[in-house]
C-alpha cells in the first residue's frame, strides 16, 4: 500500500510517500521539505496569512518531487494522508484541501492524522526504530509531553507543561538574547561555548513529585538575568554585552530546560518500569539534551531512540508514516469522504 502524506500545519510544508510492507515498519519511498522560516524571520514569528499562501506555492511542486523521488505516478497511490491538526487554521487548509481535492480525483481514501502523533511515531522512520512499549518525551514548539505508549493508538499521557512548551521557553529566550526565529537551535550553538553553571536560573516544578512541566518562570528568570548583566556592565543592549557572557546565559538556560526533561523523562521511565524512551519534536534536536539522556539512560541500561536529526522538526513523512502504521494497525480506516474539516486546537 503506498501512502501520500502533507503536512502543513505551521511553517513547513512537507510531502512524502510510504509504502507498507506486510506487518513490518513501513519504508520511506521519498519526502520533501520546505521551510518558510526565512520568510518569518523578517516578523520575529510565523505569519499565518503567509504561511497559508506559501504552502499554496510550494504543495504541488514537493509532490511532483517525491512522484519523481519515489518512481511512483499519481494513479498508484493507495492512500491520501495530511495533517488535520493541531496548528494554523489556515495552514492545515491548504494541505487538507489539497489531499482531499487529490484523493477525490483519483477515487482514492483520505486519513486525517494528527500532527504530534506524527512526531511520536517519527522515529519508525530511523535505520533503528523502537519496539513497543516505551516512554516517549514529546518536544516541539506547541507540546510537551510525557507519554505511555503501548502501541499505535494506544497512548497514555503521563504529564505536560502546564504553559509554555519547552520549544516555546528555547525560542522565547533565544528572542530576549536577540536571536532570530526560532531561536532555538541558535541558542543550543551559542550554548556550546558557554558554561552552563554560570548563572542560576530556576528549575520549575522539578520536584513536583508529578510529571508536569512549567517553563514560563524560566522566561521572566532569563529576563531579569540578562537585564541585571546589561545594567552591570553599562552597556545599552544584551548583544552589546562582551560574547562569553552571552554564551554562558545561553548555555545556563538550556540547562535549565534540558536538567527538567532529563529528570522528569527518567522519573517516567522509573514509574513506569519501561526500558526504552523514545523522542521526538523539535526540541528532540538538541545536541545537549541528546547527550544528557544517552548518558543517562545508558547508566539504567534503557535503550533510547530518536528521530533521524532531519526528521526532528516538521516534515511529510511522518505524516505517511504516522498514516501507514494507523492504517496497518487497523485501528482506523481511510475514508472516500472528501468534506473535510481540520482542527487547529
Ligand atoms: O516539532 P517542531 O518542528 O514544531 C512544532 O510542532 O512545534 O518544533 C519546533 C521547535 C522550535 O521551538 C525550535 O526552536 C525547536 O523545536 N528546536 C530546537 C532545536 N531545533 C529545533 N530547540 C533546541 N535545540 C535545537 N537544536
Ligand atoms: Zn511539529
Amino acid at each position: 500500500m503506498l501512502v501520500l502524506g502533507f503536512e502543513s500545519s505551521c511553517d513547513e510544508t512537507g510531502v512524502a510517500m510510504v509504502e507498507t510492507q506486510g506487518t513490518g515498519v513501513p519504508v520511506l519511498l521519498s519526502h520533501a521539505l520546505y521551510s518558510q522560516i526565512e520568510m518569518h524571520q523578517a516578523f520575529g514569528g510565523v505569519v499565518p496569512e503567509l504561511a497559508s499562501r506559501d504552502h499554496i506555492r510550494r504543495v504541488l511542486p514537493l509532490t511532483q518531487e517525491v512522484l519523481a523521488g519515489a518512481g511512483k505516478s499519481l494513479q498508484e497511490v493507495d492512500v491520501v494522508a495530511f495533517t488535520r491538526g493541531p496548528g494554523l487554521a489556515g495552514a492545515l487548509l491548504v494541505g487538507a484541501g489539497v489531499a482531499c481535492a487529490m484523493a477525490a480525483a483519483l477515487g482514492k481514501p483520505v486519513l486525517g492524522v494528527h500532527h504530534l502523533e506524527g512526531h511520536l511515531l517519527s522515529p519508525f522512520l530511523s535505520a533503528d526504530p523502537p519496539e513497543f512499549p516505551f516512554v516517549a518525551l514529546l518536544v516541539s514548539g506547541g507540546h510537551t509531553q510525557l507519554m505511555r505508549v503501548d502501541g499505535v493508538g494506544r497512548y497514555e499521557l503521563l504529564g505536560e507543561t502546564i504553559d509554555d512548551a519547552a520549544g516555546e521557553a528555547f525560542d522565547k529566550s533565544a528572542k530576549l538574547m536577540g536571536l532570530a526565529y526560532p531561536g532555538g537551535p541558535l541558542l543550543a550553538r551559542m550554548a556550546e561555548k558557554g558554561n552552563p553553571k554560570a548563572y542560576a536560573l530556576p528549575r520549575p516544578l522539578l520536584h513536583s513529585g508529578n510529571l508536569d512541566f512549567s517553563f514560563a518562570g524560566l522566561k521572566t528568570a532569563v529576563l531579569v538575568q540578562s537585564q541585571k548583566m546589561v545594567a552591570a556592565a553599562g552597556v545599552p543592549t544584551f548583544e552589546a554585552l562582551p560574547e562569553q557572557a552571552r554564551w554562558d546565559l545561553a548555555a545556563s538556560t538550556q540547562a535549565a530546560i534540558v536538567d527538567v526533561l532529563v529528570k522528569k523523562s527518567l522519573t517516567a521511565l522509573k514509574n513506569s518500569g519501561l526500558s526504552r524512551l523514545v523522542v521526538a519534536g523539535g526540541v528532540g534536536a538538541n545536541r545537549e539534551l541528546r547527550a544528557q539522556l544517552n548518558a543517562e539512560c545508558a547508566k539504567r541500561k534503557v535503550r533510547v531512540h530518536y528521530p533521524e536529526m532531519h526528521l526532528c522538526t516538521d516534515n511529510g513523512a511522518m505524516i505517511a508514516m504516522a498514516a501507514a502504521m494507523r492504517l496497518q494497525s487497523g485501528l482506523q480506516q481511510a475514508t472516500q469522504s472528501y468534506a473535510f474539516d481540520v482542527k487547529p486546537r
